[in-house]
This record gives C-alpha cells, sequence and structure tokens, in this order.
C-alpha cells in the first residue's frame, strides 16, 4: 500500500518508512484513552467502565457556578497577533511568554515517544518532520516555521504539535498553554480564538456580529490517520482541519460562507463544526466525513429546537454507553429552558459532571452578537470521571 500511495514530492527511504509506520502505531497508543472508550472493551476500559460505575449516579445539574471563581479557574490571557506582519513575526510575543510551557509539553512528549523503536521515533521526528512544513499551505507553514525560530525548539517538533495536536489535547501539559488571541487587521479584530500556544488552527474562535466556530474530533474507521498518512505520502487534496477553522475565521464573510466552505471543502479527518450565527435560526452541526457532509442540523423553532447539542457522537445515533454526556447536557439545557438561557445558565450546563470531566480542558462561552468570546481553564475536582 504505501509504495502505491507514494506521491512523487517525498523520495522513498526505508527510514521514512519506517517513520510513517511507527507514528501511526504511536498516535493510536496516545489517543486510546478516547478510542478505547469507543470500541471493543480491553484491560483499560474494564478498569474504567468500574470507576465510572461508581460515579453513574448523575449529579444534579449546577447552578450558581458563574461567573467562575476559585484558585483551579484561571483567567486565559489575551494576546494580539498582527496579520499585518509577514506569518514568520506574527506569533513571537506569544511564544516569547510560552516559550517555558512549550519546552516542557515537547519534552513530555519525548520522553513518551522515547519508549518507542529504542529511540529512533523522536530522532525521526526531528530529521524528517521538518520536510512535511514545506508541503504545508500558507500562512501556516511560514508561522510554524517561525515559533520554531522564536522558540528555538527543533522545527520537526512544532510541526508535530501541529499536525497531530489531537493526540496533545488529552495532555494535561498543554494547560498552561491555553491563550486567547485577537487577531488583528489593519488594528482592528478580524476574529478572536481560544488556542494552545505553538498552535497555528483553530479549534474555538468567533467572528464578532458574523459567527462563532468550534471543532469536535468525530471517530470513524476512516479516521484523521488515513488522511495523514495519504499527506504525508504525497495525496494532498484535503484540508487540515484545524486549519481550514482559521481560514474560515479569517476570511469568510458570512454565517452562510463559513458554512458553505466548511461543508463543502475537503478535509483529512472527519470532524463536527459547530457554527453559530447572530440571525434567528443561524446556529448548526455539520458532521463531516472526510470528504462530504452527511448531515447539517439547524436550529428549528417551528420544531421546538431551540439548541442544537454535540458531543462527540452522530446525533442522529445513540452516544457510547460508557461516554454519554449528551443525555445529562440536555436534561441540564431542558431544566433552563430558552427564556432562561444565558451565558451563565450555559456555563452551569458545562460545569455538571460527567459534562465537565478530567479531560476538559476549557470551556468558552461566545455570544455572536455581543461579539465576546470568554475561557475559563477547568478543573474537575474527584469524584471525577476519567471522561
Ligand atoms: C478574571 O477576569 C475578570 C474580568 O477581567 C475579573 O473580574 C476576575 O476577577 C478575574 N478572575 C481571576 C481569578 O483572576
Ligand atoms: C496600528 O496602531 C499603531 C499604534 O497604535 C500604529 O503605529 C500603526 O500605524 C497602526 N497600524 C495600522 C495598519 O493602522
Ligand atoms: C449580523 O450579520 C450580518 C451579516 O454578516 C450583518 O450585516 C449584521 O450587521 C449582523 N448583525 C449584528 C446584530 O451584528
Ligand atoms: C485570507 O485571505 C488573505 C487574502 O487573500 C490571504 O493572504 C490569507 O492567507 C488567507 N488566510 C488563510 C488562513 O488562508
Ligand atoms: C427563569 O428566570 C426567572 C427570572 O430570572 C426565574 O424566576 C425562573 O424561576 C427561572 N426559571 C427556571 C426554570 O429556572
Amino acid at each position: 500500500i504505501f509504495r502505491n500511495l507514494r506521491g512523487k514530492t517525498m523520495k522513498p527511504t526505508s527510514v521514512h518508512d519506517i517513520f510513517i509506520i511507527s507514528f501511526f502505531v504511536f498516535s493510536h497508543l496516545v489517543r486510546g484513552v478516547r478510542i478505547n472508550a469507543a470500541s471493543a472493551p480491553d484491560c483499560f476500559t474494564l478498569y474504567c467502565f468500574t470507576q465510572y460505575c461508581l460515579y453513574l449516579q448523575l449529579e444534579d445539574c449546577r447552578s450558581g457556578m458563574y461567573p467562575p471563581k476559585g484558585p483551579t479557574y484561571g483567567n486565559v490571557t489575551w494576546y494580539t497577533v498582527n496579520l499585518d506582519l509577514p506569518p514568520s513575526e506574527r506569533w513571537t510575543q506569544v511564544i516569547k511568554d510560552k516559550n517555558t510551557e512549550l519546552i516542557t509539553m515537547v519534552r513530555t512528549i519525548k520522553d513518551m515517544a522515547k519508549g518507542f523503536f529504542n529511540g529512533k521515533l523522536v530522532n525521526l521526528v526531528d530529521e524528517e518532520l521538518p520536510l512535511i512544513v514545506d508541503t504545508l499551505p500558507q500562512p501556516f507553514n511560514e508561522e510554524i516555521k517561525g515559533i520554531a525560530a522564536v522558540s528555538g525548539i527543533p522545527l520537526g517538533e512544532i510541526t508535530l504539535f501541529n499536525i497531530f495536536y489531537e493526540v496533545f489535547t488529552v495532555c494535561t501539559s498543554v494547560v498552561p498553554l491555553v491563550v486567547n488571541v485577537n487577531f488583528q487587521r489593519g488594528n482592528k479584530t478580524v476574529f478572536k480564538s481560544t488556542n494552545f500556544a505553538g498552535y497555528v488552527g483553530i479549534l474555538t474562535g468567533i467572528r464578532p456580529g458574523e459567527f462563532s466556530l468550534t471543532v469536535n474530533e468525530r471517530f470513524s474507521v476512516d479516521g484523521g490517520y488515513v488522511g495523514i498518512l495519504e499527506w504525508i505520502l504525497g495525496w494532498r487534496d484535503g484540508m487540515w482541519m484545524g486549519f481550514l477553522t482559521r481560514k474560515v475565521l479569517e476570511n469568510a464573510t458570512s454565517y452562510e460562507d463559513a458554512k458553505n466552505q466548511l461543508s463543502q471543502t475537503e478535509l483529512l479527518a472527519p470532524a463536527y463544526f459547530i457554527l453559530g450565527g447572530n440571525g434567528t435560526g443561524q446556529g448548526c452541526v455539520i458532521t463531516r466525513t472526510r470528504i462530504n457532509t452527511l448531515d447539517i442540523w439547524e436550529l428549528d423553532m417551528k420544531l421546538g429546537r431551540w439548541y442544537v447539542l454535540e458531543t462527540n457522537y452522530d446525533h442522529w445515533e445513540k452516544p457510547m454507553i460508557f461516554d454519554d454526556r449528551r443525555t445529562p447536557a440536555m436534561k441540564c439545557m431542558n431544566q433552563v429552558t430558552q427564556a432562561n438561557i444565558s451565558l451563565a445558565s450555559i456555563y452551569d450546563v458545562l460545569s455538571t459532571k460527567p459534562v465537565l470531566n478530567k479531560l476538559t480542558t476549557y470551556t468558552s462561552l461566545m455570544d455572536v452578537s455581543a461579539g465576546t468570546l470568554e475561557s475559563y481553564i477547568r478543573d474537575c475536582p474527584n469524584p471525577c470521571t476519567p471522561w
């Protein structure tokens, strides 16, 4: 398969093959925390299941959690990224401030990777991944190079963080990297996001007055690694998910434009896009495969659908029994009622376990018309489910 898929851009070397295969294996192991939960039981999931049962008596919907207080609900710092600067200079301030944390995160990942193939995996990241960065689209390639230059971290490791970010989002070492970013052109805000310092794509963002956008991971057999493998091997038709969301936030001109781009662009990995607009009925969940759109689930007042709620499962299927955050979240939303919906009441819903769990890194609240984005780093004190 590798031989048939290989494109022209990368020279075939056996080292390259080992790199690809070991990454494939490595990423699945690290992601196991989540993937195992949704596939055949093994020792780990059985252990977790036991833990989960202990907590299965779901807690009552929280109230009065907002505004967040207490030492663990840290405020996220704001930075400005000036889009008028050359891409390589845009992230300088963020990286200067967060360099210690970035180095720590990269070291944690390296230590984990050292266990594979007698440490050869680490060498391969340093030697092979810098080749990949030039295949990434503008302005992402230049921004990544700029970040590597400012931080002094090898380019391969920054590239790794940018293309396998899903692996890292479950690591606790990314928590200190959470920042809010105000992206500006001509000294005016174009969009705002909550980001991980060092990552140039977007997972959560808002274009004030126009739309808000977040991404959720969608597990599928035809998963992200197929697309990433194809990219490495030279088939480069799809778009990196976090790069598409950045492009949409940066350059889409309306809710409709954003919706079209998000549903029509070929992707490297399946995903859910959660899009909100500023008008009545503008709110939807777009369920994507790599190639096409399976479903666009929109608000519909006539049907009494005053909210749409997405975790990590297709909304027309039941969530996995191990990971049902949807039922408790919907229970709380229905208790709040449309009349009482506000940032505060949404924060309460998102603070109710197991909607809030050990994997929750941050909670973001966005109001499209007001143009606001606020994010809070989360902690889930015991007893708390692992996911
Ligand atoms: C977070 O920021 C808000 C508004 O900027 C402020 O009122 C609040 O005291 C801050 N909280 C913490 C824990 O620093
Ligand atoms: C942005 O503001 C700074 C100082 O406030 C000014 O020096 C600069 O010329 C402005 N840039 C643009 C593109 O307006
Ligand atoms: C809503 O978005 C439309 C189109 O982007 C814009 O013309 C309008 O001013 C926005 N309304 C508000 C209240 O921001
Ligand atoms: C947005 O459009 C501008 C102008 O066409 C382009 O330079 C920029 O790279 C685009 N942004 C993204 C993230 O693609
Ligand atoms: C909604 O809010 C009103 C006034 O703030 C309050 O009296 C009422 O009890 C709330 N309803 C629910 C279901 O919480």
